[in-house]
């Protein structure tokens, strides 16, 4: 049946590195140069995730960045269970070189199979060299395709703009040498809460990705132990926009509560599926709490 037919979908990517190596700036770089356009009138604002459009071998391509604070978000999403990167992009100063965080980073990517890209940031900087970071990197198993491995490392200078482009080909080219991704754009959608807040006006406001079957105004859904229908969705230009597909992150308004980062979300056919999903969520919580609370007073009376 044609509604079932797999389509390719963009890579989701998260950027990891050592403090103060650039992650922020390489993720505001990218942005900068390459946020897909919104209409006039379209306002930036931070959503916690966006993509962007870049030409690989005379094709469009889309990619997806996670644009939470480093490899925080990367871990307590993955602590519930949800697999929300595709890969990884590991920033590494030039000037500063491999660093605790650096190796903690590749080795939670590592841990979670998802293969990465080596910015080697800072290339403007007296006393970069980006030759060390390669030698260093191959000692923990990133062995740059140059020295005959097949970790694609990039020099790129955040600051200056340096470079951007290339690292953006080299994670649509890790994306089509290491993964198959494919979605199935044509049915109720699932994904991924990434981050979320509760504004004065708006009520919750929930930034999701959606990982597959597409996502519209007006549809039911439950993500965590939030519940309701989406009243409307932006994108990351403040667009207002009708459906999300695979691989789109979007805000969505119209949640009774904040979901957590990492939370799963579907829609349903019916809001009360959605309600009574979040109900028996909320209860197995609660259920959960009671049982930690029991245990606990269990073994503090045979003390
Ligand atoms: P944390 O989020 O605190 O871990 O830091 P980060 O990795 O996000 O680093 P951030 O982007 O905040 O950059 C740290 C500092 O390095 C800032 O002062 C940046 O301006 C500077 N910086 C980042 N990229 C470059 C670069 O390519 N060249 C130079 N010269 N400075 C850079
Ligand atoms: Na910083
Ligand atoms: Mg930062």
């Amino acid at each position: 049946e044609d509604d079932d037919v797999l389509e390719f979908r963009p890579p989701v990517v998260t950027v990891m590195g050592h403090v103060d190596h650039g992650k922020t700036r390489l993720l505001d770089a990218i942005r900068n140069t390459n946020v897909i356009e919104g209409e006039a009138g379209g306002i930036t604002q931070h959503i916690g995730a966006y993509q962007i459009h870049t030409t690989v071998e005379g094709e469009d391509r889309k990619i997806t960045f996670i644009d939470t604070p480093g490899h925080e978000a990367f871990t307590a999403m993955r602590a519930r269970g949800a697999k929300v990167t595709d890969i990884a992009v590991l920033v590494v100063a030039a000037d500063d070189g491999v660093m605790p965080q650096t190796v903690e980073a590749l080795n939670h990517a590592q841990a979670a199979d998802v293969p990465i890209v080596v910015a080697v940031n800072k290339i403007d900087k007296e006393g970069a060299s980006p030759d060390k970071i390669r030698g260093q990197l191959t000692e923990y198993g990133l062995v740059p395709e140059e020295y005959g491995g097949d970790t694609m490392f990039i020099d790129v200078s955040a600051r200056q703009g340096l470079n951007i482009d290339e690292l953006l080909e080299a994670i649509c080219l890790t994306a089509d040498g290491a993964l198959e991704l494919k979605a199935n754009p044509n049915k109720e959608a699932r994904g991924v809460a990434i981050e979320a807040n509760l504004d004065k006006g708006r009520g919750a406001v929930s930034t999701v990705l959606v990982q597959s079957g597409t996502l519209h105004v007006g549809d039911a859904i439950v993500a965590g132990v939030a519940h309701g229908r989406v009243r409307a969705m932006f994108d990351e230009n403040g667009q207002a926009v009708e459906s999300a597909g695979p691989s789109r992150p979007v805000q969505v308004l119209g949640l009774s509560t904040v979901p957590r980062a990492g939370d799963t979300f579907l829609s349903t056919e019916e809001e009360r599926t959605a309600r009574q999903i979040a109900e028996k969520r909320e209860a197995a919580d609660r259920n959960a709490q009671l049982a930690k609370r029991r245990k606990r007073v269990t073994l503090e009376s045979f003390d």
